[in-house]
């Protein structure tokens, strides 16, 4: 068992670090405040390959292996989790469901621009009565032949906004249950189709997130991901991979907290020494430290069993749970050990810790991680 990272691993860790200091640091907390969507730190992004990491370079993606995103990921989100989100959403949910469950027109179409970075996408299931229940979706897609006719309403829609393709789950079929459940593409401009006001989120708040409206729009049936009624499975294998996505996000949030509390522990004296020499705030670094390292292992751990095309199921949901877990306690920890200057919005931590919560709750509550680990372990 190899521990060791390659040189192109270390390459794609230090890509993502200098941009993440160089580029995002500097407007993160005005971005946050003014919930400015990050324009052109997404472009940028973009440009260096981040939004389609894991594609085949032959539909303009990086051709990188999930270990990559990871160590990506957690570099991004230890500044700017509002960016990572966007990151993680058209990595994971949208150009790899295009990819492994796309017809080849719909790569070429869609894919290839995505994969690119030159727009991005959104991946649009909960809706407000369909939260962790994903089965009970209420948007309906009737089927007129040549063509699906969509109703409904999405919520919480990440990139809701700025997404040019949409990837929909809806309904066509009810007597089926979630075999009735269909993924179909959509673009933005379609007729009918309306964004709804942008959330004003406690969190993450530099990401658009919007409900979205569909008032019978007409979407091709070429525009359908697989088989009729493949739609609820496209979205549970989606969204395993997801979680990759958001456990290596909580990852980097709780890592970008530690350092900003270890580097304040050694500078900041209290009673004649710095506060790092103090027992209370020792033990507090190293739980932090041990906590962190478990849910590094634990993403890569997932990480490469998708690589190796293993079932990743369960290890992304666990990672996804105890990564988000720890990110919220180790936040809550960074700001105990900066006092009261962490409650104040220059010293980073109460955004990170703002932003941690959102880990525990999207692509999955933390209970939804524990029934897809329990249903794991018990089969
Ligand atoms: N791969 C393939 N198929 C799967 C699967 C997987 N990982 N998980 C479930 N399925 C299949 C099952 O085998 C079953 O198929 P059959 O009937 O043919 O056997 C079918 O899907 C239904 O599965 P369940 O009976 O397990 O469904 P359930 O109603 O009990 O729900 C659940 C299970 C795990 C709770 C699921 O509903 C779930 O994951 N809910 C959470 C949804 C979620 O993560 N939402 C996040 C929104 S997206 C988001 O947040 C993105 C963003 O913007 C950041």
């Amino acid at each position: 068992m190899l521990f060791e990272l390659s040189e192109e691993h270390l390459m794609i860790q230090k890509a993502a670090r200098d941009f993440a200091q160089n580029e995002l640091k500097p407007g993160v907390i005005e971005r946050d405040e003014l919930q400015k969507f990050p324009t052109e730190q997404i472009k940028k992004l973009g440009e260096l390959g981040f939004l389609g990491m894991m594609v085949d370079p032959k539909y303009g993606g990086g051709g990188m292996d999930a270990i990559s995103y990871v160590l990506a990921m957690e570099e991004i989100s230890k500044v700017d989790a509002s960016c990572s989100v966007v990151m993680s959403v058209n990595n994971s949910l949208v150009c790899w469901g295009l990819e492994y469950f796309g017809t080849e027109e719909q790569k070429q179409k869609y894919l290839v621009p995505l994969a690119k970075g030159e727009i991005i996408g959104a991946f649009c299931l909960s809706e407000p009565e369909a939260g962790s229940d994903a089965t009970s979706q209420r948007t309906t897609g009737i089927d007129m032949g040549d063509h699906y006719l969509v109703n409904g309403t999405k919520n919480w829609i990440t990139n809701g906004n700025s997404a040019s393709v949409y990837l929909v789950m809806v309904q066509t079929n009810v007597e089926l249950g979630h075999k009735g459940i269909n993924c179909l593409i959509l673009e933005k401009g379609m007729e009918g189709f309306v964004v709804g006001p942008k959330e004003n989120k406690m969190g993450i708040r530099a990401s658009d997130t919007h409900s979205l409206m569909f008032s019978n729009v007409k979407v091709p049936k070429a525009n359908r991901i697989g088989e009729e009624g493949f739609g609820f499975k496209f979205a549970m294998k989606v969204l395993s991979g997801g979680r990759i996505g958001i456990a290596s996000q909580a990852l980097g949030i709780a890592s970008g907290a530690y350092e900003l509390a270890l580097a304040y522990s050694k500078e900041r004296k209290a009673f004649g020494k710095e506060i790092c020499k103090h027992q209370a705030i020792q033990f507090k670094l190293a739980d932090m430290a041990t906590r962190i390292e478990a849910s590094r292992l634990m993403c890569l751990k997932a990480a490469w069993m998708k690589d190796q095309h293993m079932n990743f199921d369960q290890a992304s949901a666990m990672a996804k749970v105890f990564a988000s877990e720890t990110a919220m306690w180790v936040t809550t920890e960074a700001v105990q050990v900066h006092g009261g200057y962490g409650y104040v919005k220059e010293y980073h931590v109460e955004r990170l810790m703002r932003d941690a919560k959102i880990t525990q709750i999207y692509e999955g509550t933390s209970e939804v991680q524990r029934i897809v680990i329990s249903r794991s372990v018990l089969a």
